[in-house]
């Protein structure tokens, strides 16, 4: 890995603008704080592109509170640009506006959501903040792609101060119907400051045609095509981009030795040789842990499944703590684990596993290679990139997939076991179906799957994005 450098005069031909930056700081041999790229995610998929642009840059908030601004620096060949976040800032804009307000909202109301003023105004000043900084860093006739719900607003502030630039948005969760979006006291300004990209992208063809619908209805814009916008004569284009993960670095990991062996020992660990269940989310209100808790505890109750011949490990990763709404689901998930090992495991065999803490790569990938069911049960998800990654794990072409209908990753991955999750005794019969299911059925879906998300990987998502930006 590149050494840190910092870098003085910044000026980049690609700038991306997303709320957290990709890396971390984490402490090195020497007992030093450094930073480190976090591999995956968003940053694999740029990888190729860094190579084609004349300076890549990146600007996002470190994820620490500071009130002092943090050097910029490079690192892997990308100059990353902190943006300062203090605590009363992140009150305002990360967990309230964002993350009280947006994201409720976004997945259909699954809680309901707060409106406050002054959230929004936090959330409008940081927006301007990560504006003013792209403005700064950009080069003359730069591209710059602006990502997710927290800056909303950036595009057309940025519009404003560099009208030279082309500028793209994508959203990375579900964009709600123009009815439910209405309700927001700032639907003009947070669809104005979209409006102000020139490629506004989606996960979905249904949230691209939602935006598409509400820019007409709010007479922000007006149509010229089922994908194009006519804003005050400038054009916009309004269209779907379904994200990939990086497939070939969870197949070559999957298939390494270690991996293999651990995932070996993981089921060794569960006792006989029986159906082990998965689930792997980040612990919010979204995902629909507690459907598939539900689900499981009445097939156990209903004696459809046999506590000695199944179990469930279900990873599900601190996230948003501060926010009311997420340690109340922690309670209810907790108290349902407790529920089902007390009314149905045994000294040393729990039911269910259940894991509260952030685990590495590797582990990840010897628990999707152990798992014969995934489980992926949300309310509403703009992709669900789990569902790909144990698709990309499972080498061997076993393993079944249940996977909610409300997710994103369902409008593509047609060979999994699709689910309501609101329908309770649909998601049973799905587990029942999974459990079931004979290995030719199952290799022929995964296999078809496998082709998929091979195909759609998180490179040719970061190219198409980035080639329609260029071409308009
Ligand atoms: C979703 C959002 C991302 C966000 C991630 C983790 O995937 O689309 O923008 O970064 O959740 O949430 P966090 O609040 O920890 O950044």
């Amino acid at each position: 890995m590149a050494k840190p450098r910092s870098t003085k005069s910044l000026s980049a031909d690609l700038v991306v603008v997303a709320n957290r930056l990709p890396v971390k700081r984490v402490e090195n041999d020497n007992g030093d704080l450094e930073w480190r790229t976090s591999p995956g995610g968003l940053v694999a998929s740029l990888a190729p592109a860094i190579a084609e642009f004349n300076g890549v840059a990146w600007l996002g908030w470190t994820g620490e509170d500071t009130t002092r601004t943090v050097a910029p620096f490079v690192l892997d060949g990308m100059q990353l640009v902190p943006v300062r976040l203090s605590e009363a800032e992140r009150e305002l804009h990360y967990e309230g506006m964002s993350n009280g307000t947006l994201w409720p909202l976004y997945h259909d109301k699954v809680q309901p959501g707060e409106f406050h003023r002054h959230w929004y105004e936090g959330y409008r000043s940081i927006n301007r903040r990560f504006a003013d900084a792209a403005a700064k860093v950009a080069s003359e006739g730069a591209m710059v792609w602006v990502h997710d719900y927290q800056l909303q607003l950036v595009p057309d502030m940025l519009r404003e101060l560099r009208p030279d630039l082309k500028i793209g948005f994508f959203l990375h969760i579900p964009f709600p119907s123009p009815e439910l979006f209405s309700q927001l006291p700032w639907r003009r300004a947070l669809t104005s400051g979209l409006l102000g990209a020139d490629l506004v992208g989606f996960q979905s063809p249904s949230d691209a045609n939602n935006f598409h619908r509400l820019a007409i209805g709010l007479g922000l814009a007006t149509r010229t095509s089922r994908s194009g916008l006519d804003v005050d004569g400038r054009a916009v284009t309004v269209r779907s981009f379904p994200i990939g993960i990086d497939f070939q670095r969870y197949d070559e990991a999957a298939n390494d030795h270690a991996v293999t062996e651990a995932a070996q020992d993981l089921r060794a660990q569960l006792g006989q040789p029986h159906t082990v269940m998965l689930g792997v989310d980040r612990l919010d209100y979204t995902k629909g842990i507690d459907v598939r808790l539900r689900a499981f505890k009445e097939l156990l109750a209903d004696e459809l499944l046999h506590p000695s011949q199944v179990s469930m490990i279900q990873i599900a990763e601190p996230s948003r703590d501060q926010v009311d709404a997420y340690v109340s689901l922690r309670e209810r998930v907790e108290r349902l684990v407790g529920e089902i090992n007390g009314d149905f495991g045994r000294v040393g065999y729990p039911v269910v596993h259940y894991i509260h803490r952030t685990r590495s790569f590797e582990e990840l990938l010897a628990m999707y290679r152990a798992a014969d069911v995934m489980l992926v049960t949300p309310f509403r998800d703009g992709m669900n990139l789990v569902a790909k990654e144990y698709v990309a794990a499972r080498v061997d072409e076993s393993g079944v997939l249940v996977l909610s209908e409300f997710a994103g990753a369902a409008h593509q991955l047609k060979d999994a076991l699709l689910v309501n999750p609101y329908d309770i005794d649909g998601v049973k019969n799905a587990i029942l179906r999974a459990v079931e299911m004979g290995p030719d059925e199952a290799r022929r879906r995964m296999r078809a799957m496998r082709r998929l998300v091979k195909k759609n990987d998180a490179v040719s998502w970061a190219a198409g994005f980035l080639n329609t930006l260029r071409s308009i």
